[in-house]
């Protein structure tokens, strides 16, 4: 059996896991990530793209950002459409200076790995935790299968960085945490395009055939989503159809879409879900592990980031100030953000799905909430802030 002795046990290899390793690494503490996965599988699945101001700053700061700077697309501002309506919220004058980036999450992972072994960084691949072991009294130990080798990682503290199917969760005890769950009756059919972006900023649009969205990752290459029914296929939409369906609900006077060859279709389901304790004993959950929000607010990468800065520091107080205090209210101080994540995740879903009849009284709802971005300074600041992410400042601390 293969043993491992390290201060943090890591698993999961997302941009919880691997942030966290470079952080600890960077306060000299030891961490082994364990991922389930291969590399070439991690570095290539398709997902998350915003980038927070926090995020950006963060990696920045590790030292992880170089290429980040160099292909990452700086937005200052937003394009929301309603019925065809198109208007634009400007980040800069509404947040003093904050923005978003767009660079794909599969290219950060990429990064973070490369550096990470480049480092002389240990992380085992194809390697699944299996149990989790004396977390809550005891010296906690994660078991692992390698390459159908048992083995070990004996740790001071556990960090379940392994997304919401991970084993970190359903290792909490029972009657530890209350569970939130909510699931959308409608999914995002998204596609990766060989075309240049029709917009230089991102369009999330409501229209009477549905929800649409307007992303990208490079200036060759279009990222969109098109809200389909729960039980829809890929293999139900030709590509003409989807271009046809993004060019109706993107749709404004004097603007084209362009299209291109797809490359990359996929269906994702819309769901909100979070526990309220993060932590039990030795043992901590962050990023997905812990919460799921919508991706129209662009927030799931992010608040795993969010949540890796106060586990960060919470090993440091402990390590170099003997301090529990920060580690012991983890949970308390990560979930102010995340219910502010969640809340404004719902806000952005449910203003841009089509949830009913045009014209219904929930139609209206919508459209008044869209009428009052334009006219009211305050309303777009409040989304403003909360798209580009909220300071480390705004939220209590201890
Ligand atoms: P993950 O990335 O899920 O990583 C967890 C890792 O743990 C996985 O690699 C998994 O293989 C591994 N693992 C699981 N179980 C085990 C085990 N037992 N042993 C070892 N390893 C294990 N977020 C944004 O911020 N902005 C966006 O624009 C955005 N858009 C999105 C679009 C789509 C289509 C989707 C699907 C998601 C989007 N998200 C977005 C969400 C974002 O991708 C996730 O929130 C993010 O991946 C969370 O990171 P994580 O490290 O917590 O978990
Ligand atoms: C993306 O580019 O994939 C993306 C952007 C914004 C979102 C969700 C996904 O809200």
């Amino acid at each position: 059996m293969k043993t491992i002795r390290t201060q943090i046990g890591i698993i999961g290899a997302g941009p919880a896991g691997l942030t966290l390793a470079h952080w600890l690494k960077s306060h000299g503490i030891d961490s082994v990530i364990i991922e389930h996965r291969s590399r070439e599988y991690i570095e290539a699945r398709v997902r998350a793209g915003l980038l927070e101001q926090n995020t950006v700053d963060i990696l920045t700061q590790l030292g992880l950002a170089e290429r980040l700077h160099k292909e990452g697309h700086r937005h200052e501002g937003v394009y929301l459409s309603f019925d065809g309506e198109r208007i634009r919220v400007p980040f800069g004058d509404l947040t003093g200076g904050r923005n978003i980036t767009i660079y794909g999450q599969q290219e950060v992972v990429k990064d973070l790995v490369g550096a990470w072994i480049e480092g002389g960084g240990e992380i085992y691949f194809e390697a699944e935790a299996k149990e989790l072991v004396n977390f809550l009294d005891g010296k906690p130990e994660i078991h692992f299968v390698h390459n159908g080798e048992a083995g070990v990682i004996h740790c001071d503290f556990i960090a379940a960085c392994d997304g919401f199917h991970g084993i970190g969760r359903k290792s909490l005890p029972k009657d530890s945490f209350n569970e939130f769950s909510v699931t959308y009756p409608f999914s995002w059919l998204g596609i990766l395009a060989n075309v240049a972006p029709s917009s230089e900023e991102l369009i999330y649009a409501y229209h009477e055939r549905g929800f649409a969205l307007s992303s990208l990752r490079s200036p060759e290459v279009s990222r969109l989503y098109i809200q389909v029914d729960n039980d829809d296929k890929v293999e139900n939409w030709t590509d003409e159809q989807i271009w046809d369906e993004l060019e109706i609900r993107l749709g404004t006077p004097s603007w084209e879409l362009k299209r291109g060859p797809i490359f990359e279709k996929g269906i994702t389901p819309m769901r909100s879900f979070f526990t309220d304790n993060m932590q039990a004993g030795k043992l901590f959950l962050a990023g997905d592990a812990a919460h799921i929000v919508p991706p129209t607010g662009g927030k799931g990468l992010n608040l795993a980031v969010a949540d890796v800065k106060h586990l960060v520091d919470g090993f440091v107080a402990f390590y170099q100030h003997k301090s529990t205090n920060e580690l012991d209210n983890y949970s308390k101080i990560a979930l102010q953000r995340i219910w502010r994540a969640q809340d404004f995740s719902n806000f952005m879903t449910t203003l841009f799905h089509k949830q009913a009849e045009h014209g219904s009284f929930q139609y209206h709802l919508q459209r008044a909430k869209f009428d009052y971005i334009g006219i009211s300074e305050s309303y777009a600041t409040t989304i403003a802030e909360n798209y580009v992410g909220l300071p480390f400042s705004s939220f209590a601390t201890l």
